[in-house]
């Protein structure tokens, strides 16, 4: 019996739990056992990540292969080069070796529908990481952040920075950025921080010089920066501030969805002359990366919003014993995220705002960095 049967049988004789049980119980003793009756009895979890360039996958990647591993379970981790034909083809590979389990976070989440066809056809079960799968119903369950409380954050510390909500009325200048028009994510970020912002745009209290101001969030893809690239983010920027920023006319707020566009930015300004502690906006970001944590300790980054990326792969390997033991998986989403064919059940975890106070206490009390990492 496929897991995939076996997982939908399970679903719908909940009520019996003792059955259920049992059957659980008896896949429990085969952990790390197969779910396909194709003779190998090991279960084989392919691991679909989009990029090594940008710097968390290559944490999240390493993390949940040690722990699966570590459990006894075979791996297939593979990295796409941000190309999606090239995660297409990798994905058809792993269901071809005989994956019982795919892990991907997306490239292009509208993309996969055709070998996730595939992957339903031979009963492999689909879990989205990090990034949502769209327009398909082959996807069974999906593991984040809350994405949209990322973006709100960062709307809020820039309120919270300028007082805006202590009636703080400026003028303001505000530039804001999004990131990868292809990644779903985006949207949700965006959305979280404009929905804070647009207000004080509207009012004029915060102003936008260089007019890159969406009308409205279904339109932050004219914002967007292709691949979350880091030197389109900086070629941008340089951009904005020679056309509408003149004399000693200063942008004071840098919107920044993610950590590697926030250092393209960042090299922008220190190309323009501004000074960290004189003239140095304030900018958000994303990921706590490496780069952006030190750009933090020296005052050219005021925050970023870290997501324990150890906590998702934890969270997934929980969600594999599960569906691999025959038991519920656990989610505690089953509204927010509708890929366009279906709500897809979800676990979402929870993001928080670091600063230059936090660094030590929260980067590098939980271990995410040894001191030495950061300079201290
Ligand atoms: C998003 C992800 C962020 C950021 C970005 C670029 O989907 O949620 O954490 O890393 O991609 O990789």
């Amino acid at each position: 019996m496929s897991l995939r049967r076996f997982g939908r049988i399970t679903a719908a004789l909940a009520a019996t739990t003792l059955t259920v049980g049992a059957l659980g119980a008896c896949s429990a003793e085969r952990a790390g056992g197969d779910t396909q009756d194709d003779g190998d009895d090991s279960t084989m979890v392919g691991i679909a990540m989009p990029t090594r360039s940008l710097e968390r996958w290559n944490n999240d990647g390493a993390h949940l292969e040690e722990l699966l591993q570590d459990a006894g379970y075979e791996t297939s981790l593979q990295y796409a080069d941000n190309k999606t034909e090239q995660q297409i083809t990798q994905l058809q590979n792993m269901i071809n070796e005989g994956a019982d389990i795919l892990v991907v976070a997306s490239i292009d989440g509208t993309t996969l529908g055709p070998v996730l066809q595939t992957a339903a056809e031979n009963d492999v079960t689909v879990i989205a990481y990090d990034r949502l799968i769209n327009e398909t119903e082959n996807v069974d369950y999906y593991a984040t952040f809350d994405n949209e409380l990322v973006g709100t954050l960062q709307g809020e510390f820039i309120v919270e920075e300028l007082g805006l909500d202590e009636g703080e009325e400026g003028p303001f200048t505000l530039e804001p950025f999004a990131g990868s028009p292809d990644d779903n994510n985006a949207r949700f970020f965006f959305k979280g921080a404009w929905d804070v912002l647009s207000p004080y745009v509207e009012s004029g209290v915060l102003e936008v010089p260089s007019g890159k101001a969406p009308a409205s969030v279904d339109e932050w893809t004219s914002i967007g920066i292709q691949g979350w690239e880091s030197a389109d983010a900086q070629s941008e920027m340089e951009n904005r501030l020679n056309s509408f920023y003149e004399g000693d006319e200063k942008v004071d707020v840098v919107l920044s969805p993610n950590d590697s566009l926030a250092l393209g930015i960042e090299q922008a300004l220190e190309g323009a002359g501004y000074e960290p502690g004189e003239d140095w906006p304030i900018i958000t970001g994303q990921d706590a990366d490496e780069a952006n944590t030190k750009n933090i300790l020296a005052d050219k980054q005021s925050m970023t919003v870290w997501k324990d990326t150890r906590t998702l792969g934890d969270q997934v390997a929980t969600m594999i014993d599960q569906i691999v033991a025959g038991e519920e998986v656990e989610v505690n989403d089953t509204e927010t995220y509708d890929n366009g064919v279906k709500v897809v059940p979800s676990f979402l975890l929870e993001p928080q705002v670091v600063t230059k106070d936090d660094v030590e206490e929260v980067l590098v009390g939980s271990g995410f960095y040894e001191a030495s990492d950061l300079g201290l």
